[in-house]
């Protein structure tokens, strides 16, 4: 069967979505989580709910939507893609997200990462540099009920310093080196997750502490790269 639920109400979608029998949307859901999230290692129990409720076949384009809950990203249009939903939990989990936090999620792409982190925390800025990537998530968002993100049009590069410092910064897209403007806008505590470098990337951590920033590699990993506006 094909899920063909986007844009409608959210009360529609999330009935949908909790019906749970007959191999529809949610048994994939937990299926996923259990087999290609818990079972390689991800265990804090608020992000792996987080992960089960979140209708992943609602933020993909429709020919790819029988593939939404496989272990792989998948294209989203204007040569951009929804990220891994392994790799979303690992960097969702690696970011600690609490629930009074206000989370920048650099890279909006779908929305995908940005809802994620919406039922943990209590704000998501999310920024998105393609403008029509940026109005179909926020567009997407609002129709199922997420009203606790923010989508902004624009450059992450330089972080959102008027709304800094954040509680935790997710960057979605690879820099050559790490934002000086993302490090600045850490509050004490607080971590950035982000994938570094070119043809090889790392997927590292910083975190302010009182001392400075402690930096933590994680694993290779193979993200978009990081686009500056020219402006
Ligand atoms: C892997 S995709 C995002 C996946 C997304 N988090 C999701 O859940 O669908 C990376 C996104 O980063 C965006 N991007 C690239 N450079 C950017 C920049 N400088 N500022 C904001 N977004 C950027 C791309 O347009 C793309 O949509």
């Amino acid at each position: 069967m094909r899920w063909r639920t986007l844009l409608l109400p959210a009360w529609v979608v999330a009935q949908a979505c909790s019906a749970g029998n007959g191999g529809g949307p949610t048994e994939a859901r937990h299926s996923m989580v259990a087999s290609q999230i818990e079972a390689r290692g991800v265990l804090d129990a608020r992000v792996l709910q987080a992960l089960r409720e979140v209708p992943r076949h609602l933020f993909v384009p429709e020919a790819v939507r029988d593939l939404a809950y496989a272990d792989r990203a998948l294209p989203i249009g204007q040569g951009q893609t929804i990220s891994q939903p392994y790799v979303v939990a690992v960097m969702t989990e690696l970011v600690d997200p609490q629930p009074d936090d206000v989370v920048l999620d650099v890279g909006t792409g779908s929305g995908y990462q940005a809802a994620v982190l919406a039922r943990l925390v209590r704000e998501v800025i999310s920024i998105e540099i393609v403008p029509e990537l940026a109005d179909q998530a926020r567009q997407r968002l609002a129709a199922l009920g997420y009203a606790n993100v923010t989508v902004i049009t624009g450059d992450g590069y330089a972080g959102r310093p008027e709304r800094a410092p954040f509680d935790g910064i997710v960057v979605a897209a690879a820099p050559d080196t790490v934002p000086p403007p993302l490090l600045e806008q850490l509050a004490e505590g607080a971590r950035l997750v982000i994938p570094v470098g070119g043809a090889e990337q790392m997927l590292r951590v910083f975190e302010r502490t009182s001392s400075g920033l402690e930096t933590r590699d994680i694993f290779p990993v193979r993200f978009v790269p990081l686009v500056r506006d020219p402006d």
